[in-house]
């Protein structure tokens, strides 16, 4: 019997607050709950729950092993809330996380060659308020992802799926995909007094116009399903900001009701905060 796929459970992730220290280990052909490791200082300790096994000492051999090749992998890498810094580490985790959402490999395929064809690695996050560089897009949006891995360790935030915050956080902007379009503006030189032309980006008309978050949501459920919890969490992704007076009862609800609502507006908000930025870079 030999089991080379570790499960890492929310439970254990986050009563122990250290992904490393302990994981459920399920049969990967039955789902069976086969036992627990441990890891501690001393070592890697396999629990097994009353479980027959012909050669225990080959069995924690192998789940040694398995230990061992699975802290190599980007699931490993999602479930411990790691953080991520670069366009390729943006795909992997959005690859990931579909796949542990049960999505197809051709379905995450058909979404990553269309994310790719589209400006959303080279688009501003916005025209001037946040991120208005080449890039800041995609980089709002892994911070926003880093930052609601930060949150999502505290008890308050328990009951969120960790594969849920990372989805919503990688894509609650997806509806500024193709409306910014670069120009050169003419600024006065404050030394010179001369007049300067200097890139800057304007909106254009929505491909997609259901509004700001309505956008992202349209977008992402062409190729991510989602559970009601996840697409509140995009649709009320602005808070109060973006929320006319009858809509206010529905944020209010939503908010009361899911966490990842709450959640990805905090990681979305103090995303863009220069005291994050900062933490972030240390
Ligand atoms: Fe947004
Ligand atoms: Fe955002």
């Amino acid at each position: 019997m030999v089991h080379k796929t570790l499960h890492i459970t929310r439970t254990h992730t986050f009563s122990r607050f250290q992904v490393s220290e302990i994981s459920t280990i399920l049969d990967q052909t039955t789902t069976e709950h086969i036992g627990e490791l441990v890891e501690g200082e001393d070592g890697v300790v396999y629990l097994e729950p009353n479980l027959e096994v012909e050669d225990i000492q080959q069995l924690q051999l192998d789940v040694r092993v398995a230990w061992e090749d699975f802290k190599g992998t980007s699931e490993y890498k999602l479930l411990s809330c790691q953080r991520i810094a670069t366009r390729d580490d943006y795909i992997t985790t959005l690859k990931t996380a579909m796949s542990l959402r049960g999505q197809k490999e051709q379905q995450i395929n058909r979404c990553i060659t269309w994310l790719e064809g589209t400006d959303f690695f080279t688009a501003p996050g916005s025209t001037r308020y946040h991120d208005s560089h080449p890039g800041g897009l995609y980089k709002h949006s892994i911070r926003t992802f880093n930052i609601i891995m930060e949150l999502i360790k505290t008890p308050i935030f328990s009951s969120v799926e960790i594969i849920d915050a990372a989805i919503v956080a990688l894509v609650h902007d997806w509806c500024k995909i193709g409306i910014y379009k670069s120009y050169l503006r003419n600024v006065k030189n404050e030394d010179t007094g001369q007049w300067e032309k200097v890139p800057a980006y304007e909106k254009v008309d929505s491909p997609r116009p259901f509004g700001h978050t309505g956008g992202s949501l349209y977008v992402s459920q062409q190729f991510i399903k989602m559970s009601m919890p996840m697409a509140l969490a995009i649709t009320w992704h602005m808070g109060r900001w973006n929320v006319v007076e009858g809509d206010y009862n529905d944020l209010t609800l939503s908010n009361k009701l899911y966490p990842i609502v709450h959640l990805l507006q905090f990681a979305d908000q103090l995303s863009i905060t220069d005291y994050c930025q900062e933490y972030l870079d240390e």
